[in-house]
């Protein structure tokens, strides 16, 4: 019998593409019923405990104070909590984790160990005199670059980076060990008792009392597993780190997400410029929202003036641009919509979104075809969300509906305007969720209101 072994689909020939996941290359012969040696042979089910509800430790979280991440973490960090953060390679999970870790070593007197394997102590190290803001004259990119004037040009804190002399050396305030097998990664834990470890990452974790290649699913499954219950049963707060593929899929069984507390992404924007650490789960705190950070040359630092940013970006001076607010993970966002409006060429107009779902905009053509006796059959229109945001959000309904109309009538909208509201299919306005919080994200803005505009007949007037 052969197995895939990124899904574990059996097959009794070897297959060139798994008919299961559509991986190419990944039959292996099927390791369980390769012959084990006696010494591998483990003993199971070696932790249980009868739960006593009611009791809470007092000093159960660790302190950790980050403006954005505060966001995230309402200051604290779990004592026993399996924290699981994913993202493309290279988008900066090390790096935030690293700050992380200094600020948890900073504020608390705890034991934290940060075991890696993809990288040395040099590079680590590296890393963290970039966070430090030390020039470093053998790099091509710190080259003579005077810290506090290389971040000022990004968010408005990123100027109180202070250059540190290269020659100082770092002493952590945590241990760092270069390891990927399971088993030194759990001794070394328990035999040093620390109350916080890192794994970066969970798929380079390896054990040989399993039998499934490195870096499979079964692998990541076992091990994630093993390390998520020796946290439990001692104590230790745990940071898995892992990758996902370049589909965006978490490389790994997404039962990982069941076993762990909090589930972290981290995204990019379009460009590459920004990255989103956003909650996906959240069994402490808030599982709605996102922190907002740049990656610049000294470290991965917070975006505070996000709104300045996309407003100064935005062309609000051309038709079919509009302001409106988006409720991105569950915190408000201020973005700017753009429509174009192009003769179609084909038998069926195109409806091309970006940011938006593209029903939505079908929904909003036609209450716009019907209400304000505009024919838009003629057009291919295309809606786009300039960053990386996605709006599964009906509150931009309006927003839509005006840019659209601004482009079929070549109307420009005054850019102090900001849309909030979700349409019915009567041509009704209708309030949107959070339209509180979204209100409160624009005070210096003119925001469309109910007094104003109640159907969507009225819109003619208000542009
Ligand atoms: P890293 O944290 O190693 O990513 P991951 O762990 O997700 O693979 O980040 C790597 C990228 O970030 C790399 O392209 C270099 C860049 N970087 C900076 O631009 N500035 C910095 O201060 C640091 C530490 C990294
Ligand atoms: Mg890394």
């Amino acid at each position: 019998m052969y197995l895939c072994h990124d899904c574990e689909h059996a097959n009794p020939v070897k297959l060139g593409r798994c008919p299961n996941c559509w991986a190419f290359g990944t039959f292996i012969k099927d390791p369980t019923k390769v012959k084990k040696s006696k010494s591998t042979s483990v003993r199971e089910g070696t932790w249980w405990d009868q739960l006593k509800l009611g009791t809470t430790k007092a000093s159960t979280w660790y302190d950790l104070q980050h403006p954005e991440m505060e966001r995230i973490f309402t200051s604290w960090i779990k004592w026993w909590g399996l924290y699981l953060l994913w993202g493309e390679p290279g988008i900066g999970k090390s790096t935030i984790m690293l700050q992380i870790l200094e600020q948890l070593s900073q504020n608390n007197k705890i034991k934290i160990a940060y075991f890696s394997w993809e990288e040395d102590s040099s590079q680590i190290t590296d890393r963290k005199n970039r966070l430090d803001g030390k020039p470093n004259d053998d790099h091509p990119l710190t080259k003579g670059v005077d810290a506090g004037k290389a971040a000022a040009g990004g968010s408005q804190d990123q100027a109180a980076v202070e250059p540190k002399s290269a020659s100082e050396a770092w002493s952590p305030g945590f241990d760092i060990y270069q390891a990927h097998h399971l088993e030194d990664i759990l001794t070394t834990t328990e035999a040093n008792q620390y109350d916080l470890i890192v794994v970066d990452s969970i798929q380079t974790v390896y054990t040989p009392h399993h039998p499934s290649v490195a870096w499979s699913i079964s692998q990541i499954k076992r091990c994630s597993e093993k390390i998520s219950e020796r946290c439990k049963k001692n104590g230790v707060a745990c940071f898995l780190i892992g990758h996902v593929t370049k589909w965006g899929e978490i490389a790994g069984p997404k039962y990982l997400e069941h076993i762990v507390d909090v589930v972290l992404y981290l995204e990019w924007d379009r460009y590459g410029q920004y990255r989103f650490l956003r909650t996906k789960k959240n069994r402490f705190g808030p599982s709605d929202e996102v922190g907002i950070f740049e990656m610049t040359l000294f470290g991965l630092l917070p975006v505070y003036d996000l709104k300045d940013r996309i407003i100064n970006q935005a062309n609000i001076t051309a038709p079919g641009n509009v302001l409106t607010v988006g409720i991105d993970n569950g915190r408000p966002v201020i973005v700017h919509l753009e429509v174009l409006l192009n003769k179609a060429n084909g038998k069926y107009p195109q409806r091309i979104t970006s940011g938006i779902e593209q029903k939505r905009l079908q929904i909003i053509i036609a209450i716009l075809e019907r209400y304000l006796k505009i024919n838009l059959s003629a057009f291919d229109i295309y809606v786009n969300i300039p960053w990386e945001f996605e709006f599964r959000d009906t509150g931009l309904d309006l927003a839509i509906a005006a840019a659209v109309y601004s482009q079929s009538k070549n109307v420009i909208i005054d850019k102090q305007l900001v849309f909030l509201w979700e349409l019915g299919l009567s041509g009704q306005l209708l309030p949107t969720k959070n339209h509180k919080r979204r209100k409160n994200d624009i005070q210096e803005f003119d925001c469309i209101d109910f007094e104003r505009i109640k159907y969507i007949t009225e819109l003619p007037q208000i542009l």
